[in-house]
């Protein structure tokens, strides 16, 4: 568990600005016909243009044999995170999960969205709109538990209650984490638990919320390419993050646009 000091707090804080303009913008280009490559090497080069580095680009995960080769997961529809990029093509109708980190002066952020291919980021239609704004929503309910003292386990009870009274299942296999000095350091920050349980949260720890919700059975797997999880049922998955620091009474989050 690590306590970043005032001059690290300043440079996650700049990081995490810069960051969340990059997604805002990569999202921007998220819609029908564009292939998951061309949205990758346009979320790296605005990294690049940023002043960043790409954080996940080479990243590797003990048991997976190849690194992951991207600077952008893109996840669509039933596949929930670590999407590869490649050749395929955004349809409208589509849901789709964009994740990325960056270096910024030594030090990483994390941040990720979903949006509605055709549907307009903030107007999303139907029963996958249902999903992602109920997603969306739970990362704010699990950011409003964070404060000096409060527990792991409250941000997790506080998600997962959310997320299954809306009627949704919260992925068990994947979760939130501190992070900056690397991609992911402890404590790992489940979705889902019992108030007053797990590690306590101090002021200065730099973490990554991220709730993944699925319309189903929130069971997953790996893919065979080693990277990407799937949904066992095939139903939609939605996954949003923040970093952000534990501050006395409350959360700064760095990532926010
Ligand atoms: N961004 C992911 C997370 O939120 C980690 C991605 S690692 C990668 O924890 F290698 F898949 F990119
Ligand atoms: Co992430
Ligand atoms: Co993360």
């Amino acid at each position: 568990m690590i306590i970043k000091n005032k001059k690290e707090l300043e440079i996650l804080r700049e990081g995490g600005k810069r960051l969340a303009a990059v997604l805002a913008e990569a999202a921007c280009h998220a819609i029908a016909g564009i292939s998951t490559k061309e949205l990758d090497a346009l979320a790296e080069n605005l990294i690049l243009k940023s002043g960043g580095a790409p954080s996940f680009k080479g990243y590797k995960v003990r048991g997976v044999p190849r690194p992951y080769p991207g600077s952008l997961c893109v996840s669509i529809n039933e596949e929930v995170v670590h999407g590869l990029p490649s050749d395929r093509e955004l349809k409208n109708g589509d849901i789709v999960g964009l994740d990325i980190g960056m270096w910024f002066e030594g030090l990483c952020t994390d941040t990720a969205m979903t949006v509605l291919i055709g549907g307009g980021k903030n107007l999303p239609a139907g029963e996958a709109g249902k999903l992602i704004d109920a997603t969306k929503k739970s990362l704010e309910i699990g950011i409003a538990e964070v404060r000096a003292g409060a527990r792991v386990g409250d941000i997790g009870f506080a998600i997962q209650k959310y997320l299954e009274t809306e009627g949704f299942g919260v992925v068990r296999e994947l979760v939130g984490h501190g992070v900056g000095r690397a991609v992911h350091e402890d404590p790992e920050i489940p979705n889902w638990g019992h108030r007053g349980d797990g590690p306590e949260l101090r002021e200065g720890m730099a973490i990554a919320l991220e709730p993944m919700a699925t319309d189903g059975s929130p069971k997953v797997k790996l893919s065979k390419d080693g990277w990407t999880w799937l949904t066992r049922d095939c139903s939609r998955a939605a996954h949003f993050e923040h970093t952000l620091v534990v501050k006395k009474n409350g959360a700064e989050v760095l990532t926010r646009i």
